[in-house]
């Protein structure tokens, strides 16, 4: 985020792009993971008793109706099917790091996994808290204006495909997300959000998680 605004304006296209055909690869290469699994059906649990029991699981971070009232966790309602799917399996491959998932994924196959992220996408994600610091919401807004966010997770900050919802999610967990696309720490299969969050400071980061946090909510 170091350029200024001009310079962003005239490198903004050919970024995005470049991003975009990284980002396509990317899928690419999940959707050959996906491709090669054995097909769903073949005795491996898409619903019934299995799924419950994981999802069970899930709720302990994530909470029952999959927003999540703990610290630095993510909440999962309203997700794009699509996007839950790509960082299970992130995890599930090793990935994208984390310490708390990896166990949580570990043997899961293709099925389950898509069930797990048809469940979440379907939730509906919880109204966006009360207002916020009107300074950091207004930084928070300009930032996000000038970063182009809307152009990949849609005006309204809802997601789309690969691409996750942001409005309404914790405002810790974003600042964290933030800090480790920056820190080129979190991995993944998608260096986007790299090329994306490059010189940000501490200061914008908690700018656009105070902003994103609150935007949304119930239709
Ligand atoms: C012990 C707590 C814990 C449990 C149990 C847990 N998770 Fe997570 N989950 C986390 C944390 C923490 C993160 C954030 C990881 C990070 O970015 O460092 C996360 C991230 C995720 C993400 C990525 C979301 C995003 O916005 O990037 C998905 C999807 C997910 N979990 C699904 C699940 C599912 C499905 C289950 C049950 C099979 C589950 N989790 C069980 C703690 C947990
Ligand atoms: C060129 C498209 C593009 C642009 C522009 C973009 N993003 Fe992203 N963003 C993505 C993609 C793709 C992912 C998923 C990457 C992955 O798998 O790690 C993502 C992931 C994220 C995540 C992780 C959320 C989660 O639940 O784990 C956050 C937070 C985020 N973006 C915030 C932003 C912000 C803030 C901006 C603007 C400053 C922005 N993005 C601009 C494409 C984009």
């Amino acid at each position: 985020m170091s350029p200024t605004a001009a310079e962003r304006r005239r490198r903004g296209p050919d970024r995005a792009i470049a991003s975009k055909r990284r980002a396509a690869a990317g899928v690419l290469a999940l959707a050959v993971l996906l491709a090669a699994a054995p097909p769903a059906g073949a005795g491996t649990p898409a619903g019934g008793p299995a799924l419950e029991e994981l999802l069970e699981g899930c709720a302990q971070c994530h909470g029952a109706d999959g927003n999540s009232v703990m610290p630095d966790v993510p909440s999962l309602a309203g997700q794009p099917a699509t996007f839950l799917e790509t960082q299970l399996i992130l995890f599930r491959e090793r990935l994208r790091r984390s310490e708390a998932m990896a166990p949580q994924v570990k043997g899961l196959d293709d099925p389950t996994v898509i069930a797990l992220a048809a469940h979440y996408a379907a939730l509906p994600p919880r109204a966006a808290p009360e207002a916020g610091d009107p300074a950091l919401l207004a930084l928070g807004r300009e930032l996000a204006k000038a970063g182009r966010c809307g152009t990949c997770h849609l005006r309204d900050f809802a997601g789309r495909q690969q691409i996750p919802r942001l409005a309404g999610q914790r405002e810790d967990y974003l600042a964290m997300a933030l800090a480790a696309y920056r820190d080129e720490s979190r991995g993944g299969a998608d260096t986007t959000m790299i090329d994306v969050m490059r010189g940000a400071t501490d200061a914008e980061i908690e700018a656009l998680a105070h902003f994103l946090a609150r935007q949304g909510g119930q239709p």
